[in-house]
């Protein structure tokens, strides 16, 4: 992890009711408010941002939208602006997850497009980036997931970065229980940071924060966090629960 501070998010995707949703943020401020080491990131459905926005007022638990458009406004129904978002009190977006580019056929550009609207409007965004088992079994892991990190952050500048972080999720560890080993992690983590020294400058890439993604829960957070490239994870399943959510921050106080 080096000295960079962890940030551990849970993306919360298509799941929980108003109810749940405001239950399961108070557990997470909870849990955070034991591991103030770390940061704690929420990503509730897009409905449910402003009452969690309003549940977790005077904690230290950050909130992000799982997606957004890249255009200021406009005749776009059924999508949400950046400046929505900032104007909500949201910190966070994540641009790109892979369920976004396969489900919903994502360009690596439009991401790109996404995460420069979302910095221009004062948001965080989180990158995710990821290839696919075919991808790996082809041996094009490090060429695809290049691709989607330069597209993603093709209008960026170093100052820029700094506010951005970047998701590492092999699309065959999303869901299926079955995580990168630490070491097939970190190597993909160590490309990623050095592509960033080679797209902006060693400093920037040193101070980038990197997560993990794919089927991570407290039993095998601690060994992730563990490897020098991975700062955090960026967490589904194992997030619907304030109790499983807060074994991966206290994770990162032993690694
Ligand atoms: P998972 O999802 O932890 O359920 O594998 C990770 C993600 O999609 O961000």
């Amino acid at each position: 992890m080096g000295s960079r501070r962890p940030v551990i998010a849970g993306n919360w995707k298509m799941n929980t009711s108003l109810e749940g949703a405001l239950a399961l943020a108070k557990g997470v401020a909870a849990g955070a408010a034991k591991h103030p080491g770390a940061d704690a990131i929420v990503i509730p459905p897009a409905c449910f941002l402003a009452p969690v926005l309003d549940a977790l007022q005077g904690t230290s638990v950050g909130v992000g939208a799982q997606n957004m458009h890249p255009a200021d406004k406009g005749a776009f129904t059924g999508e949400l602006s950046a400046g929505m978002l900032q104007s909500l009190g949201v910190h966070y977006v994540v641009c790109g997850h892979s369920e976004r580019r396969h489900i919903f056929g994502e360009t690596s550009d439009w991401v790109g497009d996404k995460v420069h609207a979302a910095i221009s409007a004062g948001l965080r965004p989180i990158l995710c980036v990821g290839e696919t088992l075919d991808d790996r079994d082809s041996g094009i892991t490090e060429r695809v997931v290049g691709e989607q990190l330069l597209a993603g952050l093709r209008h960026l500048s170093a100052a820029q970065m700094q506010y951005t972080i970047v998701a590492y999720e092999p699309v065959w560890a999303i869901g299926t229980g079955r995580t990168a080993s630490p070491e097939q992690a970190q190597a993909v983590h160590a490309f990623i940071r050095t592509t960033l020294a080679e797209r902006f400058d060693p400093a920037t890439a040193d101070q980038a924060r990197l997560q993990y993604g794919g089927s991570v829960k407290p039993q095998n957070a601690g060994e992730l966090l563990l490897q020098p490239d991975i700062d955090g994870a960026l967490v589904g399943g194992a997030s619907l629960k304030a109790d499983s959510f807060t074994g991966i921050l206290a994770a990162t106080t032993s690694a």
